[in-house]
């Protein structure tokens, strides 16, 4: 199977997000990646149920929600409710993070579990079997427009590793810093999904740029 971009709406213009929804889908993305932030586990606000609940009938495409929050518990349900496919948890939020996971699932959505660059990626080992989706962060949650930090490659292969081992086919999706370029280092480690976010908004060829990263995973 090829490799899935998941597009990232946090720099787009969410004063029109109907729009900025249908740019992305008309340029070929798998998913809509939603950066869920609290103020708490990270410094700004960004996305609530309300606005997800608001974007869910202006695209067919799977909301890939990742919750950057202190404790996601409470959030789950609000955004399984909202209309998200796949629910990411961190590692490094206050939770327990197999409950929260195996909640996500009965609530019929995907679980993924989501691990900051300074996190020793064996952390998330015992939940792979919970999980349907890893999500590496390739730079500090919390803004888009950073660079990749070219470690992270050890993490995916680490991570890829272990799911082998285990028989797990899931996906490992990496966050931050994402172009044409760190998409092939990316690919070639063992991911299969990348989430964009500023190389497509400051693209004004919005098909091209997709297209570049859809061929750095062949
Ligand atoms: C950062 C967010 C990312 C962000 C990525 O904390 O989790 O999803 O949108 O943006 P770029 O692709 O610009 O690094
Ligand atoms: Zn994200």
């Amino acid at each position: 199977m090829g490799v899935l971009i998941s597009s990232s709406v946090l720099n787009a213009d969410l004063a029109n997000l109907e729009q900025e929804l249908r740019r992305f889908e008309n340029a070929g993305a798998d998913m809509i990646h939603i950066d869920v932030m609290d103020g708490v586990f990270t410094e700004s606000i960004t996305f609530g149920d309300y606005v997800v609940r608001s974007m869910r009938p202006h695209t067919d495409l799977p909301f890939d929600t990742h919750l950057m929050v202190k404790d996601p518990a409470k959030l789950i349900p609000l955004f399984a409710r909202a209309g998200s496919d796949i629910i990411t948890i961190h590692e490094e939020s206050s939770c327990d993070i197999a409950a929260c996971l195996k909640k996500i699932r009965q609530l019929g959505k995907k679980a993924g579990i989501s691990v900051n660059p300074e996190t020793d990626v064996a952390r998330i080992f015992p939940y792979l079997p919970l999980c349907d989706m890893v999500l590496i962060m390739s730079v500090k949650p919390g803004a888009g427009g950073q660079a990749f930090m070219n470690e992270s490659t050890d993490k995916i292969k680490a991570v890829r590793e272990e799911a082998d081992r285990l028989g797990l086919d899931m996906h490992i999706s990496v966050d931050g810093g994402i172009n044409d370029e760190t998409a092939r280092l990316i690919f070639e480690a063992g991911a299969n999904v990348a989430v964009v976010g500023t190389y497509l908004l400051n693209s004004d060829d919005y098909v091209g740029a997709m297209l570049s990263i859809r061929v750095a995973g062949r």
